[in-house]
C-alpha cells in the first residue's frame, strides 16, 4: 500500500481503504478491469510471439495497451483515427471520506489512451465542458504548430465550445496529452492522458500503460494552488502518489516466461522520479522520441513530462514491482529515500523462460551543428508572486526568443543559475542530450524534456525540423505559470 510521503501527510494511512462510489471510481473500475491482462497476453503460459504484427485482413491492428481504457476509433479508414474527447469536471474520491473537485478527459483520470499507428491521420473532436477555458497540447508529437494547443497560437477553447484537432502522427512512441492553459491547476486536477503511436515494424508484446503522478492534498482537500513560497520555488510536490490516477497499489497477475512492454509517463506537476523494476529482468527500449537501442540500468531518472518504455521479462516467479524512490521524512524527522512500489505484477510460476526479444536497430541522426545558443534560467523577485522565473531575462516572452531555419541543428547550452532544477521542454521537435552534467547517467535517445539540475549546465543538440512557432518552457508547471515560458520560431524557407 502506498505510504506517507512527508511527515505532514498525517492521513496517509487512510488511502488504504476502498473509496466510495463516484464517477472517478467508475472510471477506475473499468481501468482495473483493463488492468487484468487479456487472455492471450503475457499472462498465458505461451511465451509472447514477438515479431509478427497483428494483421486482420491485411490491415495492421494496433496492439492493446492495458491499464487504462482507450478511445474508440470511430472512423472506418484504417489510416484515420477519429475520436471524441470531452473535458469534464466531476467529484472524485482519492482517499477515504474526502471528495475532491476533479477534471477528467471523458471524466476519467487518466484520460483514455489515444492509440494510433505511425503515419495515421488523427482527428480529435474536443469539447470543453469545464467552467474555464482550456486547450489540448499533444506533448511530444511533431505535428503542425496550429494544432499544438499552444495558447500563444490557438485562442483557448471557451466553456461549452468545441474544437477539432487534426494532425498526422509522424513518429512512433509514447506521448501524452494535457491542457496548456493554467496547466498547473488543470493537470493537477486530472487532465492528462497517454498517446501511443505504434510502429508495425516493432515486435508485438503485451503492453501496459503506467502514468505516474502525485497530488498535494490535506485533511481539508486539495491544497490551494500557488499558495506558498515553496510551490513557486520548487513547484507543487504532492504528498500522495498516484498510478493511473489511483493511490492504491495496483496488482495484476502475470506468468513467468512472459515479456511485456511498460510505457511510463511522469505526469506530476514537479516531482522528478527515480524508478526501477524489482523481481524481473528489465531493459530500457524507448524514451520521449520513440525507440532506442535496448540498454540496462539500475535506476532511471524520470523528470516530469519524460517517458520511458521498458521491456520487462518475467524470468522468475514472484512479485515484480515498479518502484519509485521517494525522498521522505522518517519518524525522527530525518530525510531519507525510501522505495515505494507503484505497480505490481505477480508472476505465477511456470516452466517457461522469457524469449529474447530482438528490436530493430535505431539510427540516430548524425548532423553537423549549424548554430550555438544559450538559455539562462534564473529567478527574479516579483511584487505579486514574490518570485518570477525567467529564460534569458524575460518571462512569458511576447516575441520569439530565437528564430531558426527549418532543418537547423542547434546546440543549446542550458544554464541553470539557481538552486531549483528545471525540466526544460521544447514543443514540436526532438533533441539529444550531449552533456548531461556532472552527476547524471547517460541518457540516450531522442528527447523532448531534459532535466537541468540546480546550478548546472546541460547541453542538448536540437533537430529543428518542424516549422512553426513553438513553446520552450520549464515543465514544472508552476515555474511555467510564473514566467518560465518562451517561444522559438522555426522558419519554413
Ligand atoms: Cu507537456 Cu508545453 O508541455
Ligand atoms: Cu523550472
Amino acid at each position: 500500500m502506498r505510504t506517507l510521503l512527508s511527515a505532514a501527510l498525517l492521513f496517509a494511512a487512510a488511502c488504504t481503504s476502498t473509496p466510495e462510489t463516484t464517477d472517478l471510481d467508475a472510471g477506475q473500475r473499468s481501468s482495473e478491469a483493463d488492468a487484468a491482462p487479456p487472455p492471450d497476453s503475457g499472462a498465458s503460459t505461451e511465451p509472447p510471439d514477438a515479431g509478427e504484427p497483428p494483421v486482420d485482413g491485411g490491415v495492421y491492428v494496433v496492439p492493446q495497451v492495458s491499464g487504462i481504457s482507450t478511445l474508440e476509433d470511430g472512423n472506418p479508414d484504417p489510416n484515420v483515427v477519429e475520436v471524441w474527447i470531452d473535458a469534464l469536471p466531476f467529484l472524485g474520491t482519492l482517499y477515504e471520506g474526502r471528495t475532491l473537485p476533479m477534471y477528467g478527459y471523458n471524466q476519467q483520470v487518466p484520460g483514455p489512451i489515444l492509440n494510433a499507428k505511425v503515419g495515421d491521420q488523427v482527428i480529435v473532436h474536443f469539447n470543453n465542458a469545464l467552467s474555464e477555458e482550456t486547450t489540448v497540447h499533444w506533448h511530444g508529437l511533431r505535428i503542425s504548430s496550429d494544432m499544438d494547443g499552444s495558447p500563444m497560437i490557438q485562442t483557448p477553447i471557451q466553456t461549452g465550445e468545441r474544437f477539432v484537432y487534426s494532425f498526422v502522427v509522424k513518429d512512433s512512441g509514447t506521448f501524452w496529452y494535457h491542457p496548456h492553459v493554467r496547466a498547473n491547476e488543470q493537470v493537477e486536477k486530472g487532465l492528462y492522458g497517454m498517446i501511443v503511436v505504434h510502429d508495425p515494424a516493432e515486435p508485438v508484446l503485451p503492453e501496459r500503460a503506467l502514468m505516474l503522478d502525485d497530488v498535494l492534498v490535506s485533511d481539508a482537500g486539495r491544497v490551494p494552488f500557488l499558495s506558498g513560497h515553496m510551490e513557486v520555488m520548487h513547484g507543487r510536490t504532492g504528498n500522495l502518489l498516484l498510478t493511473n490516477g489511483r493511490p492504491e497499489l495496483a496488482k495484476v497477475a502475470v506468468t513467468k516466461g512472459g515479456v511485456e512492454r511498460w510505457r511510463i509517463v511522469n505526469t506530476a506537476n514537479a516531482r522528478t522520479m527515480e524508478i526501477s523494476v524489482t523481481g524481473a529482468k528489465w531493459r530500457v527500449v524507448g524514451t520521449d522520441g520513440g525507440r532506442i537501442d535496448p540498454y540496462t540500468t539500475d535506476t532511471l531518472l524520470l523528470p516530469v513530462g519524460q517517458r520511458y518504455d521498458l521491456e520487462v521479462s518475467f524470468d522468475r516467479a514472484g512479485p515484480v514491482q515498479l518502484v519509485s524512490h521517494v525522498l521522505t521524512q522518517n519518524d525522527r524527522g530525518q530525510t531519507e529515500i525510501v522505495p515505494v512500489p507503484v505497480f505490481e505484477a505477480d508472476a505465477e510460476d511456470s516452466e517457461l523462460t522469457p524469449p529474447e526479444i530482438s528490436w530493430p536497430a535505431i539510427q540516430l541522426p548524425e548532423r553537423a551543428v549549424d548554430r550555438d545558443v544559450q538559455l539562462e534560467f534564473a529567478a527574479v523577485s516579483d511584487p505579486v508572486t514574490g518570485l518570477r522565473w525567467t529564460i534569458n531575462g524575460g518571462s512569458h516572452h511576447m516575441e520569439p526568443l530565437f528564430t531558426f531555419q527549418q532543418g537547423n541543428t542547434v546546440r543549446m547550452k542550458l544554464v541553470n543559475t539557481a538552486g531549483p532544477e528545471h525540466p526544460f521542454h521544447l514543443h514540436g521537435q526532438f533533441f539529444e542530450i550531449v552533456d548531461d552534467g556532472r552527476w547524471f547517467t547517460h541518457q540516450p535517445g531522442l528527447k523532448d524534456v531534459v532535466l537541468v539540475p540546480g546550478l548546472e549546465t546541460v547541453e542538448i543538440i536540437a533537430y529543428l525540423d518542424n516549422p512553426g512557432r513553438w513553446m520552450a518552457h520549464c515543465h514544472i508547471l508552476e515555474h511555467a505559470e510564473v514566467g518560465m515560458m518562451s517561444e522559438f520560431l522555426v522558419q519554413n524557407p
